[in-house]
């Protein structure tokens, strides 16, 4: 009986492998050559027909040409797997860098810019900037600030402790640049200290547990209550426009004596509260080892606040949000 000429079917087989480009393609090709109605499979039920020496012999031969025309099988499938990833990394360029003609440009936060005007202005005037960290010690945020023991201000309810000692924290106040800067320097001074602030506060319309205020500090020879008023005055005019007027009432803050508050002049006779100051109390200028008689003065003012009143933005949250149709306006 003949046998048929495996090479030259394996032959066609390879060019037909040549022009496969797809899983599908590989896959008809393996029916055709592999398969029920292959030319192999048809050979093989001729076996049991042959002679012994005839049966091993050809046997061996559709064995191994059905092994060959598989590993050619395998490698081609990766060769096509391989292509297509490789396709595809070539199409998917990433590109990583910053199209900067198409880019509208980027700018200050709100925050960071009424910050930023607010240093401004003060630094017209001779102040300096000094930061603090925000984490803290109950002595620089609360005892060095003359705040008793007792002082709500100082309850958990209040305040981030960050120890079960409560006596590291998360600053409260900017206040505290007040006394690190003090330790380290001595009179004149004229600083304001910029920075975030923490308090254990729910979120609603005007409170925020992290906002940002400003710190001011001016101790020199014979500063006074006018000084202060002066000195706010013109920060209020400076940033609230040159029309709106400035009243200071009395207050209370354990770190200033006397101390105030100051209200700006509002729409429809509203006057509206802006920012805390008072004359530096003796108790905080003992505290860091300042002669007897020192004199100067401090004042706090929230940045969110200032911000809010000044474009007339009802709800704290919209700071923090990053939403971009926000903060493209300013
Ligand atoms: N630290 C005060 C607060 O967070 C604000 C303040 C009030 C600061 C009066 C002062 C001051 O320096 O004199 O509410």
């Amino acid at each position: 009986m003949a046998e048929i000429n495996l090479d030259k079917i394996y032959a066609s087989f390879l060019i037909r492998l040549d022009e496969c480009n797809s899983i599908d393609n590989l896959n008809n090709l393996k029916k055709e050559f592999l398969g029920k109605d292959s030319i192999l499979s048809i050979e093989r039920k001729r076996l049991p027909d042959l002679n012994e020496k005839s049966k091993k012999d050809y046997g061996k031969k559709l064995k191994s040409f059905k092994d060959q025309i598989e590993t050619d099988l395998v490698n081609k499938n990766n060769q096509i797997l391989n292509k297509k990833y490789t396709d595809i990394e070539e199409k998917e360029v990433i590109d990583i860098s910053i199209d900067w003609y198409s880019n509208e440009g980027s700018k200050e936060h709100i925050i960071s810019s009424v910050m930023n005007e607010v240093v401004e202005i003060f630094s017209s005037i001779g102040y300096t900037v000094a930061h603090g960290p925000e984490a803290e010690t109950s002595w620089h945020n609360f005892d060095a600030l003359n705040t008793p023991d007792w002082h709500p201000a100082r309850y958990e309810s209040d305040t981030l402790y960050l120890d079960k000692n409560f006596d590291k924290l998360l600053r409260t106040q900017t206040s505290t640049v007040q006394v690190r800067y003090m330790s380290e320097n001595k009179p004149p001074i004229y600083i304001v200290a910029p920075g975030r602030v923490y308090r254990s506060d729910q979120l609603d319309s005007t409170h925020s547990p992290v906002f940002h205020q400003i710190e001011g500090l001016a101790v020199d020879d014979a500063i006074t209550f006018s000084d202060l008023k002066g000195t706010l005055e013109f920060f209020v005019k400076e940033f609230f426009g040159n029309n709106v007027k400035t009243k200071f009432i009395p207050h209370f803050f354990p770190f200033t004596e006397p101390s105030a508050e100051v209200l700006v002049s509002w729409k429809d006779g509203d006057w509206l509260e802006i920012l805390g100051c008072g004359m530096v109390d003796p108790n905080v200028f003992k505290q860091v080892n300042f002669k007897k008689g020192t004199q100067g003065f401090a004042f706090g003012v929230g940045v969110e606040r200032l911000a809010m009143l000044r474009h007339n933005i009802d709800h704290i949250k919209n700071f923090y949000d990053n939403d971009l149709r926000f903060l493209r306006q300013f």
